[in-house]
């Protein structure tokens, strides 16, 4: 039985089975455990949440009967009722960058919080908890619905040694975003994201010294390496039915590419599937443009132009026009010089052309001064000016280049 019980009697030794409230809201990363540490009472009473559902089956009940009870149901009954106000919650009109960038950093900090102790809990020999990943899923999809750019941006500027985690949350809203641009259905673009949240699970079985080594790798930690895919693809499978067959694939087939180059199995073209040439094209932009203990994350916009380079022989055509579509040419945080000589950085794309973002500038090239941060719309018709080029941030090292298109959300 399913008891929904105020916080104020909550007690160790209980199982909770839902907070009432969203899963941004609550304390932890997971909803579904027995409450051993009586610091995590504390944690739960200093939220905003007043209510949780405990399962009396699984764990201690209420001290005296109906003790603090508001309903009292079966699992069934209180699962529908919670999925319907799942839906319900979900919020996915369009917002700005700006606008989306504060929840995007919310949701972000949580998703590293559920991917490390994912990680974690898969290095202990645990099964992976697909709960506790679809929700992490269904809050970065709500996010990218509402501004793709804004998340993906954020997600880019991880420091080198939280990588393996962030990478995660970020080749998840990557391959969202591309599953939307490409129409798939929603059923699709879920499990895309799953895949993209999933696909390096293999690491976490990975030495610790080889995939944080600070320079290049030997032939032998490569080859050692190259076990990552084949590595997460067994640790998923032991997860058994919970783990869908799109997940499984992209975990072990993210890093093949089209002309047979790849690993773990050198499939060719026609022999990898949709969502796993997505993996790989997602996989690549999020690891070039990230900073490393070896080098620094290169300008979304001349990975963008690096990649188009590679395309033929690693990417599937197609899939890299719409991954471009989906992000734009010129990324939200790429550097441009526009033909008035001003130099600027893209805070938003605009729906008219890929060519012409919002883009906000702070530097003439012409007096070789900064001048006053202006937001400038290159889609507007009386807008004169265009990009004329992209810029190498390294060259010009503006110490706050992130932060004049994150308003501060770059730094936490
Ligand atoms: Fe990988
Ligand atoms: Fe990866």
């Amino acid at each position: 039985m399913l008891k929904k019980i105020s916080v104020d009697h909550l007690r160790t030794g209980m199982y909770i089975k839902e907070f009432c409230g969203s899963w941004m809201e609550h304390p932890f990363w997971r909803s579904q455990f027995v409450l051993d540490d009586p610091n995590d009472i504390q944690r739960i009473r200093s939220s905003s949440i007043r209510e949780v559902w405990i399962d009396t089956a699984k764990g201690r009940d209420v001290e005296r009967p109906e003790q603090g009870v508001s309903e009292s149901r079966s699992e069934a009954e209180v699962d529908a009722t919670l999925a319907e106000a799942a839906r319900a919650q979900r919020q996915t009109s369009p917002s700005t960058t700006r606008e989306e960038l504060t929840r995007a950093a919310a949701i972000y900090a949580k998703g590293r919080q559920a991917v490390s102790d994912m990680f974690g809990e898969a290095r202990m020999g645990k099964a992976v908890d697909t709960v506790v990943a679809r929700k992490v899923v269904e809050e970065i999809s709500d996010s990218v619905t509402r501004n793709a750019g804004a998340l993906i941006s954020l997600a880019r500027l991880k420091t080198a040694d939280e990588y393996t985690y962030m990478h995660s949350v970020a080749v998840c809203a990557l391959m969202i975003a591309l599953a939307r641009q490409l129409e798939l259905d929603e059923e699709a673009v879920h499990a895309a994201g799953m895949a993209g949240l999933m696909h390096d699970l293999g690491k976490a079985l990975m030495p610790m010294e080889v995939l944080n080594k600070p320079g290049r790798l030997t032939e032998e930690e490569f080859a050692i390496i190259k076990r990552h895919p084949e590595e997460g693809h067994r640790m998923l499978l032991q997860a058994g039915s919970a783990v869908d067959a799109t997940t499984l694939d992209v975990c072990l087939h993210h890093h093949e590419k089209t002309d047979g180059s790849g690993y773990p199995h050198g499939l060719k073209d026609a022999q990898i599937s949709l969502h796993a040439k997505m993996g790989a094209v997602c996989d690549v932009y999020d690891a070039i443009t990230s900073n490393r203990p070896y080098k620094a994350g290169w300008d979304p916009a001349e990975s963008i132009r690096k990649m188009a380079e590679w395309t033929e022989g690693h990417f599937d055509q197609r899939i890299f026009h719409a991954f471009v579509k989906s992000l734009g040419i010129y990324p939200v945080g790429s550097l441009v010089r526009l033909e008035s000589g001003k130099l600027g950085v893209v805070v938003e794309q605009s729906r008219a052309s890929l060519l012409k973002p919002i883009v906000k500038v702070f530097y003439s090239t012409k007096s070789k001064a900064r001048i006053a941060p202006k937001l400038v719309d290159l889609s507007h018709t009386t807008c004169q000016d265009a990009v004329a080029d992209r810029e190498d941030p390294a060259q010009w090292n503006f110490p706050d280049l992130n932060e004049l298109w994150s308003d501060g959300h770059a730094a936490y």
